[in-house]
């Protein structure tokens, strides 16, 4: 007869899947945490009828914070230990740019004061240059925010008249659009990337500044009864101010759920996890994927081949879909999600 230990030890390697779980609106919504998310994680830590861990990762279109502070900050709100290497935020798959931009200089757009560029060089880019940086330099170039005296802590405050920007990230929310949108088109106008020059539309024919973005969700969900904008919509805002200022379509590469790029990356992540948890390394594991989100989550999982769930407890509220964005399974919330997936493996 097992006992409970032994019977962890002999079930664990056999685990040949994994689940990957969306954050906003399945786990928690603003600060408040979904009530089935706790005995869901529980479950899927061995309290369940095999005493078997199901290794997860957390994939999130959120972000504006480096993993590790995610994995903290993610810990003692559901007091339940998550590591660094089971997170994979918005922006964590734009790692693979620093290669090309490592050394230039990029504007970063999003998050609050100076954390995405904590988190961008985090992951090695040297020249970050945020909006704030540019308003405190010349304050007319949006003269409806003011910088904050507190600010000048943190921000940078250069002759941005010498400054030749390479490239635009979008890595979370803008916290302040009028700004923002503001700065990002008069880089992306810019001749050649400084911030005070304007281009001819012949010159942005030839010749555009590489823009990126996290996030491509429109709308998202916390606890507000319904959803909130999301980076998305501030993409929509500047691909139309783009447009008709410039008589140009914006051109931009995404990151994110539902983008393959990022659903390439969170793949690794959890099979590395999933081969640590279990010593067992397996290169194609089968792979779940929860979320709240048709147009993401499960646009994202459906087109990568996983097994998908979408749950009602977020932007999805049990409407009717249409087909392209329809789950493998709907269920009520995380913990009828992963029982489901449980006694179909
Ligand atoms: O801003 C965050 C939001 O767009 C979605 O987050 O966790 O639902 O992917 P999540
Ligand atoms: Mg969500």
């Amino acid at each position: 007869k097992f006992t409970n230990s032994s019977r962890r030890w002999y079930s664990s390697p056999l685990c040949h899947y994994g689940l990957c779980i969306d954050v906003d609106g399945v786990l928690i919504k603003g600060s408040n945490i979904i009530p089935e998310t706790k005995p869901a994680l529980q479950f899927l830590n061995g309290r369940n009828s095999l005493n078997k861990k199901i290794p997860f990762i957390l994939l999130t279109n959120g972000g504006g914070i480096t993993e590790e502070k995610k994995a903290q900050q993610l810990s003692k709100m559901l007091d339940f230990p998550i590591k660094s290497c089971q997170i994979v935020l918005a922006h964590s798959p734009m790692k693979e740019l620093v290669p090309i931009y490592y050394d230039a200089e990029i504007l970063i757009v999003g998050g609050k004061n100076d954390n995405c560029r904590i988190v961008a060089e985090n992951y090695g880019f040297k020249k970050v240059v945020l909006p704030s940086d540019i308003l405190a330099w010349n304050p007319s170039i949006w003269p409806f925010s003011e910088v904050r005296e507190d600010d000048l802590r943190w921000i940078r405050k250069r002759n941005f008249s010498n400054v030749k920007i390479e490239a635009v990230m979008v890595f979370h929310d803008s916290r302040n659009w009028g700004r923002d949108l503001q700065i990002t088109l008069d880089v992306l106008r810019s001749k050649e990337g400084y911030v005070d020059t304007l281009a001819s539309q012949s010159d942005l024919i030839t010749r555009r500044i590489p823009l990126f973005f996290s996030n491509p969700d429109i709308i998202w969900s916390n606890d507000f009864p319904s959803p909130r904008l999301a980076q998305g919509s501030f993409r929509l805002a500047l691909e139309n101010l783009f447009e008709k200022t410039t008589g140009l379509k914006l051109k931009y590469e995404l990151f994110g759920k539902p983008e393959l790029v990022t659903y390439n990356y969170a793949q690794k992540m959890l099979v590395n996890y999933a081969n640590e948890l279990t010593g067992n390394h397996l290169l194609n594991r089968k792979i779940y994927a929860v979320g709240d989100n048709p147009r993401s989550d499960i646009v994202g999982a459906n087109r990568y081949g996983w097994n998908s769930i979408l749950v009602k407890t977020g932007v999805f509220q049990g409407e009717e879909i249409e087909s392209q964005y329809s789950a493998n399974h709907v269920a009520d919330n995380i913990l009828h999600a992963v029982k489901w997936m449980f006694h179909k493996e």
